[in-house]
């Protein structure tokens, strides 16, 4: 059975532990957090403060997806008791294998996002290091848009290294689930979904949430 993750990128930021609640109580598994600097991706979200904020308002876990430039800088600052995973953009780190030590040393999960165009294969050295790989299927910054179909093949891919290599990674897709797409994302190899306006767009969230994990 696979994930469900709602990504609060498409909550009301005005009452986002009430929006949690709402999440929790449809039995999301991860709340995906997702971290925004303007510099990486044209939008700007929130930091480690927010993050924060949140511990102990729910009881799910964070899964907390940085879209930052030298986020070997930020790390430390979203490292909660409540964070399973911190996942960086293979794309933001030139020296990616110290970035996910830096991650693991803080006991926390590391994982990797890799943007639409970059492929799987820049991964290779480090696949047996890192907990996670998020395949972005739609290009990072925004929430709403529609999915890019080649994330699939993607998904296909980095599940037949995984069983070829014997690793346990886990595998995340991010951007533009739905409940029409979901079996097929997890038939694809998928162990995560990140869902933000398929959730928080509905008018009753909770329903929603158990109708994706009914699908998953
Ligand atoms: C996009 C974010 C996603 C976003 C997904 O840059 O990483 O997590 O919230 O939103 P939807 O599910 O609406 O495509
Ligand atoms: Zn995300």
């Amino acid at each position: 059975m696979a994930k469900l993750a709602p990504s609060i990128l498409s909550a009301d930021f005005s009452k986002l532990a009430e929006q949690v609640a709402l999440i929790e109580q449809g039995g999301a598994d991860y709340v995906h957090m997702d971290v925004m600097d303007g510099a990486f991706v044209p939008n700007i979200t929130f930091g480690g403060l927010v993050v924060k904020s949140m511990v102990g308002k729910t009881k799910v876990p964070f899964d907390v997806h940085l879209m930052i430039e030298h986020p070997e800088l930020r790390i430390p600052d979203f490292a909660t008791p409540q964070t399973e995973f911190i996942t960086v953009h293979q794309e933001a780190c030139v020296h990616l294998h110290r970035v996910i030590q830096q991650i693991k040393d803080l006991g926390i999960k590391a994982g990797v996002a890799l943007n639409p165009a970059t492929p799987a294969t820049t991964l290779e050295y480090v696949l047996d290091e890192v907990d996670m790989v998020l395949v972005m299927s739609v290009n990072p910054g925004f929430g709403g848009q529609k999915f890019i179909p080649s994330a699939l093949d993607k998904i296909r891919e980095l599940d037949e290294i995984r069983s070829e290599a014997g690793l346990s990674f886990v595998i995340e897709v991010d951007g533009g689930a739905s409940l029409r797409n979901a079996a097929q994302l997890v038939e694809a190899g998928t162990d995560i979904i990140v869902a933000g306006s398929a959730v928080f767009g509905a008018a009753d969230i909770p329903a929603r949430v158990r109708e994706f994990k009914a699908l998953i």
